[in-house]
């Protein structure tokens, strides 16, 4: 059985959350790989709609096993909040959802800081979610985090919070100007996320490797996308963690060797939520014509989303970075009423003409090279088989696989669960 990783191909927001949905009918387990609640993985099934922040996409199809793994952070709060959530319309969470106990913890603090770091930034804040997703990577990385399987070890606990508070109330009060951080608040908190989550707190490598073992299908759910992974994305306007299936890799605990699939999720246009540079942004009415129809308002900070043409340049430098062997491009659906619709193909810079992601600062300067194809005007919702969508739909998709040079497997017609195309034989 396969081994799917899910990333996002663009800048976040491609409509991860229902094809993890979709593509979870099949899958013995679910697995959220990195990042945190800065994602907003929006679902429409029989359920309802949710903007699942933190839970996998999978939570909604009770034979999937769900796993937060080690690369993911967790806000407790948001957590079990939407534990509720789900639970209220009849999913069962306790014994399907596991959380890795080698996950770190977002506590108040990390939210504080990164609110305050933006307000720094004065005019030219980088636009974060202000969720705490990279004070909480940086305390990773120094080492001084504080991940929940720390939670059910109380000696350590106390010894590592106790610690951090000094540590960090130095840095609160000289730097920040700000509160010092209470110890025996934060203690009492820990102790009662300890109590409300341990039935979901487990070591989950064994959960994985015998998933492994049995050969069965496995789901490996990203957030945000390429052009804002850590590494590779446009810095500094990226997130803390590692959106390539490298980070599926390691943030799930699974050798990349076992990954047999990388679906690179792109939408047909192009979003961005937060600063930093996008060739195809549109500031008209076709923008907002798109983020109209899209309904491009941020599932988890409601922020109007920059909307612009699929850049095609973008796409395929996603494409050969994280190793996409097939692509789902959703929301065809928006452009049904569109007369022509454009695709950038190449960008031109200072008199050059380049087909790859330049530096951050070079890539503020590049003018993207359009390719102009016609509309369909009819809708496309109740599509089902490729044959089904009108020619020029087809000519489009054609063109973006020929342009990120991947096969595409599906493709979004609506924002239902059903709403789908798969287009390739033995695909998923
Ligand atoms: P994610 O973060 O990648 O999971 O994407 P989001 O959920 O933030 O944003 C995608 C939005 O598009 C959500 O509101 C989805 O319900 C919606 N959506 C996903 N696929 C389709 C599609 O094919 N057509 C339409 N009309 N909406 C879609
Ligand atoms: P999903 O998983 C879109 C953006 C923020 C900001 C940058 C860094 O739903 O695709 P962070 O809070 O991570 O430090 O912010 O990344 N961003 C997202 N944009 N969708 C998301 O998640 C995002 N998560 C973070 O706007 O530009
Ligand atoms: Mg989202």
């Amino acid at each position: 059985m396969p081994v799917i990783a899910v990333v996002g191909a663009q800048w976040g927001d491609e409509g991860k959350g229902k094809v993890v949905d979709t593509l979870a009918a099949h899958a013995d387990v679910v697995v959220r790989y990195n990042g945190g609640n800065n994602a907003g993985h929006t679902i429409q099934n029989e359920h309802g709609t949710f903007a699942l922040h933190l839970l996998p996409s999978g939570i909604f199809h009770p034979a999937a096993q769900c796993v937060i793994g080690p690369g993911v952070v967790v806000n407790p709060e948001v957590l079990l909040a939407e534990v509720e959530e789900v639970e209220r319309v009849g999913m069962p969470t306790v014994g399907r959802l596991w959380l890795d106990e080698r996950a770190h913890l977002i506590f108040p603090h990390h939210i504080v800081m990164d609110e305050l770091e933006e307000a720094a930034r004065g005019g030219a804040p980088h636009g974060t979610t202000k969720q705490g997703i990279w004070p909480v990577y940086s305390d990773k990385a120094a080492r001084i985090g504080i991940r929940l399987g720390d939670l059910l070890e109380e000696a350590h606990l106390v010894e590592q919070l106790t610690f951090i508070a000094a540590r960090k109330s130095a840095l609160f009060t000289g730097v920040y100007r700000h509160e010092a951080l209470d110890a025996p608040r934060l203690l009492a908190m820990a102790a009662r996320w300890a109590e409300r989550l341990r039935p979901y707190i487990a070591d989950t490598h064994p959960l994985i490797q015998e998933a492994l073992r049995a050969d069965r299908m496995i789901l490996l759910e990203g957030q945000l996308g390429v052009m804002r992974d850590l590494d590779w994305g446009l810095y500094p306007y990226v997130t803390s963690s590692t959106t390539l299936p490298g980070g599926a890799s390691s943030g799930a605990g699974i050798p990349p060797y076992r990954i047999t699939r990388v679906l690179g999720v792109a939408k047909a246009y192009t979003t961005a939520v937060g600063s930093g540079p996008m060739p195809t942004e549109l500031e008209d009415d076709t923008g907002a014509r798109i983020r109209e129809l899209g309904a491009e308002y941020g599932a988890t900070t409601r922020r109007p989303r920059r909307c612009g043409w699929f850049d095609g340049v973008a796409a395929r430098f996603a494409a050969e970075v994280a190793g996409f062997t097939q692509l789902a491009v959703m929301k065809l659906d928006i452009f049904d009423t569109f007369e022509t619709i454009k695709i950038a193909a190449a960008y031109r810079l200072g008199g050059r003409t380049i087909h790859s992601v330049p530096h951050t600062a070079a890539m503020a300067r590049v003018e993207p090279v359009y390719e102009e194809l016609a509309g369909w005007r009819v809708p496309t919702q109740r599509a089902r088989r490729l044959t089904d969508l009108p020619v020029e739909a087809r000519l489009f998709l054609r063109r973006i696989e020929e342009i990120v040079d991947v096969p595409i497997a599906m493709v979004g017609v609506g924002p239902g669960r059903q709403d789908v195309i798969f287009t390739q034989e033995g695909f998923p």
